[in-house]
């Protein structure tokens, strides 16, 4: 039965395409804040760290309302490392707005999300956002998607899409783009009008899926999924059902629903609707909350497994003078214990002579952000150069994370980038060029990916775009050809330096270690005082049979170039320890034991 007074909708897009600017703006506009309430700019990314890093991490749900229709919006994490996600979020939706940049058209995460959309069979409305950029070319974004739905495969009825135009930052959608329209109305007619109403049974077993795991430290463990069927109450009596097919009874304490912003205590939920379930301790991910008398089985959904692990020590730096304090490791096994129970995305387990904890997570900004947080609870600790997870399989063949790497570049461009996914390991699989763009999709190991945007953005003045994303578990390639795992890159004298010291100062990335000890390996014509900043020179390395060099001088820059913990991960080297505290980030070689 259709719930005619119910939508859900998914909002999909590249990183910066303007998302949460364009939910803020749905939110205004159907009065979720009072007149005269302060609201800071971006809501939807409500905690510190997505603000200041400007990506949208954890998914999050809100509702509007508008003529009599709840809409819940379900907001999808934009980068790489958070794509299980977006998968396990589309599983709540019946639609989807694709949102895509009017002067950048679709780019590699457009087509991640979208192919992932067009599978699980959703409406697509296509919102042309930023129509106010000099230069928008919001017809060509069109037939730029028209052509990227063909290639991944769109039905006919997908194909068929709606387009709204729109220019979140200024409040406006628009059925033409120069049609001058200034207010949200066309974008939220056409969800009503083309966006699917849940079709359920409201009468049927109750049944839900875990799709996203909350933590409050008031109510405890939080389930989030679309109610498939039935009507659930609060202090209902349940059955959970594991993916393994484990089975246990559980009562649900408490019901919540969206509602604006918040949630919202209910006595009762309706099918369609996606609701929050308070009161079943340990449920996870994939658990099917069902009626015990009429159970419902569900296809099991997939939870991407950790690829990349660190570990976790006190800090015991000697430049502030200090042997790690007890106190400091036993707070810091503690906290990341209690990660253990709110994030189950990652694998927290002290190491085995529990001098440490070994953490391990989808990547090197899923751990950084645990990072970030941690050092704004005030922690300061040190961490080793991340490691790729390791599998055995049943025949005793080790295998290895690999990734699917896709790189848009200028054609001019393309053997520099073909060369440097060489280097890092990459397979090339596809390559396809038009007037002035190619594109090219790899097949890499995930140890590779250490660092690779850097190098890859160095080798093409800054024009590559590289996307990378975990496929599968494969068969280890052994030692990379020419480089040792992602090591920093090595850069030449003169011009080579010269020029990495431009992109350093546009981009602000990591060759530089503030107030770094010079050690063997770093050439420096000047040694360096703490507090100033050196550019890392690598001594080249024989990389067979191109040439090999020496640098001979680092360069000392004012004022100081700021790195952040993703970079620092990614830099690291086996080596080497990043030291995090409230006031710092910094590597410092390992002192030898
Ligand atoms: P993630 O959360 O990282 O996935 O990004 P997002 O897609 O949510 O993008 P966000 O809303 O943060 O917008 C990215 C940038 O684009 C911000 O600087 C916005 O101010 C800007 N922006 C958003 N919408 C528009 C628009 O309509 N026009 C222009 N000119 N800029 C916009």
């Amino acid at each position: 039965m259709k719930q005619e007074n119910l939508r859900n909708v998914a909002i999909i897009a590249h990183v910066d395409h303007g998302k949460t600017t364009l939910v803020d703006r749905l939110l205004w506009s159907t009065h979720v804040f009072r007149a005269n309430q302060q609201v800071e700019e971006r809501v939807m990314d409500s905690n510190d760290q997505e603000r200041e890093r400007g990506i949208t991490i954890l998914s999050k749900n809100c509702s509007i309302t508008y003529k009599d229709t709840k809409i819940n919006i379900i907001d999808t994490p934009g980068h790489a490392d958070f794509g299980g996600e977006v998968e396990r979020v589309l599983n709540m939706a019946d639609g989807a707005l694709l949102i895509v940049d009017a002067y950048e058209g679709p780019k590699p995460q457009t087509r991640f999300v979208l192919s992932h959309a067009l599978a699980c069979g959703l409406r697509i409305v296509v919102v042309v956002n930023k129509i106010d950029r000099p230069n928008a070319d919001p017809e060509g974004a069109i037939d730029k998607v028209f052509d990227l739905m063909v290639e991944l495969g769109a039905s006919d009825e997908q194909l068929d899409f709606p387009v709204v135009y729109a220019s979140a930052v200024n409040g406006y959608a628009r059925y033409d783009y120069n049609d001058g329209n200034m207010d949200m109305i066309p974008l939220l007619d056409t969800i009503l009008k083309e966006i699917p109403a849940p079709d359920v049974d409201p009468d049927g077993p109750v049944a839900l899926q875990v799709c996203t795991i909350d933590h409050s430290s008031y109510e405890g463990r939080i389930g989030v999924g679309r109610l498939h069927s039935g009507t659930m109450h609060e202090k209902e009596q349940v059955l959970v059902v594991r993916p393994d097919g484990t089975q246990r009874s559980a009562q649900v304490r408490k019901v919540y629903t969206f509602e604006n912003l918040g949630k919202a205590e209910v006595p009762e939920a309706h099918a369609g609707d996606i609701i929050a379930v308070i009161g079943i301790e340990d449920a996870d991910i994939g658990d099917v909350i069902t009626d015990p008398e009429n159970p419902v089985s569900m296809p099991p959904i997939a939870v991407e497994e950790p690829t990349m692990s660190v570990v976790f020590e006190a800090s015991t730096s000697p430049i502030v003078g200090r042997e790690g304090d007890i106190v400091g490791a036993r707070q810091l096994k503690e906290r990341l214990m209690r990660e253990k129970e709110a994030n189950i995305s990652m694998r927290i387990n002290e190491t085995e002579d529990k001098s440490g904890v070994e953490v391990a997570g989808r990547g090197v900004l899923h751990l950084s952000v645990l990072m970030e947080s941690m050092r704004r609870e005030g922690f300061e600790f040190q961490v080793g150069r991340p490691q790729v997870v390791y599998k055995i399989d049943e025949a005793g063949n080790k295998l290895e994370p690999i990734e699917e790497a896709t790189v848009d570049v200028p054609n001019d461009y393309a053997g520099k980038a073909i060369e440097v996914m060489g280097n890092a390991g990459g397979i090339m699989e596809d390559m396809a060029s038009d007037d002035s763009v190619t594109h090219l999709t790899f097949k890499i190991p995930s140890r590779g990916t250490m660092g690779l945007k850097t190098r890859i953005l160095n080798a093409t003045h800054g024009e590559a775009v590289l996307f990378h994303r975990f496929r599968e578990y494969g068969p280890y390639s052994g030692e990379m050809p020419g480089r040792k795992n992602g090591s920093m890159i090595a850069m030449s004298t003169g011009k080579a330096v010269a020029y990495a010291l431009d992109t350093l100062q546009e981009r602000g990335r990591l060759f530089v270690k503030p107030g770094d000890e010079c050690y063997e390996g770093m050439i420096v014509g000047e040694s360096a005082k703490e507090g100033d900043m050196v550019v890392n020179v690598e001594k080249t390395k024989n990389l067979g049979n191109q040439r090999s060099s020496t640098a001979d001088k680092a360069i000392q820059l004012t004022p100081p170039i700021t790195f952040t913990l993703e970079e620092a991960l990614e830099y690291i080297e086996d080596d080497e320890l990043v030291e995090v505290t409230p006031q710092s980030i910094r590597l410092r070689k390992r002192l030898l034991s």
